[in-house]
């Protein structure tokens, strides 16, 4: 029987993608996000028979996590599944004047993705088991010269929650890691070259099947991300060096 979904980051691309798919599921929905307007719109247009809670939240504002994902939690009365998908992209090189840049990268991707599972972890402890869920993604396989703070952001968060997950379980809490290759959102529209790209909608359709049937890890879809990411873990260092540019 559906439950309930709690989805951080949901006011634009696969966040928003996502709530529409677990609405469609039966999934009553917590969403939050800084854009409270665009939520708000969000909650209007899902139409939806289940309930649909919104709050704001800066999920780099790590003190405020725990109070807005429990506050959501209390409103619907419980969570099952608990996303942590909010995240930024970013462009930047050490040196160049932006290392602000990359600090707010690891703030949001990694301090707020963990603050996210920490506070869903208690959650759904005292519920008594739940999923939670992380939005990595394929640029954590290797160190990308077009965005290391980015690349290195999902590769510790990839990392992380695979350390977690055998704690975890004992409490009847599954760890699913979702690798997207490129998917049609506002994080990467304005990049040149955006190779196997699917819709928002047939993402999250294809991570809502993941996460349903709690896989440990995949990529987003699994063809051709599958094959391309052994194959970069092959590659050797010295020849990495030469073809990542
Ligand atoms: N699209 C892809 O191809 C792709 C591939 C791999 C991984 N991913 C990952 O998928 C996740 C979602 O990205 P997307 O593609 O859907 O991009 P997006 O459309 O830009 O969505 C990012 C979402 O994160 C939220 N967000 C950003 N900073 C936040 C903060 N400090 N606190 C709370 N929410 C924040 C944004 O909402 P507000 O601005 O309203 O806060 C927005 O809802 C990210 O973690 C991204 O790294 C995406």
């Amino acid at each position: 029987m559906p439950g309930s979904v709690l989805i951080t980051g949901a006011s634009t691309g696969i966040g928003r993608a996502l709530a529409f798919e677990f609405s469609r599921r039966g999934f009553a929905l917590g969403l939050c996000a800084r854009r409270l307007e665009l939520l708000e719109e969000l909650k209007e247009e899902l139409s939806s028979e289940n309930q649909v809670a919104v709050a704001h939240l800066d999920v780099a504002e790590l003190e405020s996590v725990p109070e807005v994902l429990n506050k959501l939690a209390d409103e619907l009365g419980g969570v099952s599944i608990i996303i942590a998908n909010a995240g930024i992209g970013g462009r930047s090189y050490p040196g160049e004047g932006t290392f602000h840049q990359d600090r707010k990268i690891i703030e949001i991707n990694v301090l707020g993705a963990m603050a996210t599972i920490d506070a869903g972890a208690d959650i759904l402890k005292k519920q008594g088991g739940g999923q939670i869920v992380g939005i990595s993604s394929i640029a954590g396989f290797r160190g990308l010269s077009s965005t290391p703070a980015y690349s290195a952001s999902k590769a510790a968060l990839s990392t992380y929650m695979e350390g977690i997950r055998n704690h975890l379980l004992q409490h009847k809490i599954a760890v699913t890691v979702i690798n997207p290759g490129f998917i049609d959102t506002p994080i990467n529209t304005h990049r040149k070259s955006r190779p196997f790209l699917i819709s928002a909608e047939k993402g999250a359709q294809l991570m809502a099947d993941m996460i349903e049937k709690q896989v440990l890890s995949s990529t987003v879809p699994v063809w051709p991300w599958a094959v391309i990411s052994r194959i970069m873990y092959l590659i050797p260092e010295r020849l990495w060096c030469r073809i990542n540019v």
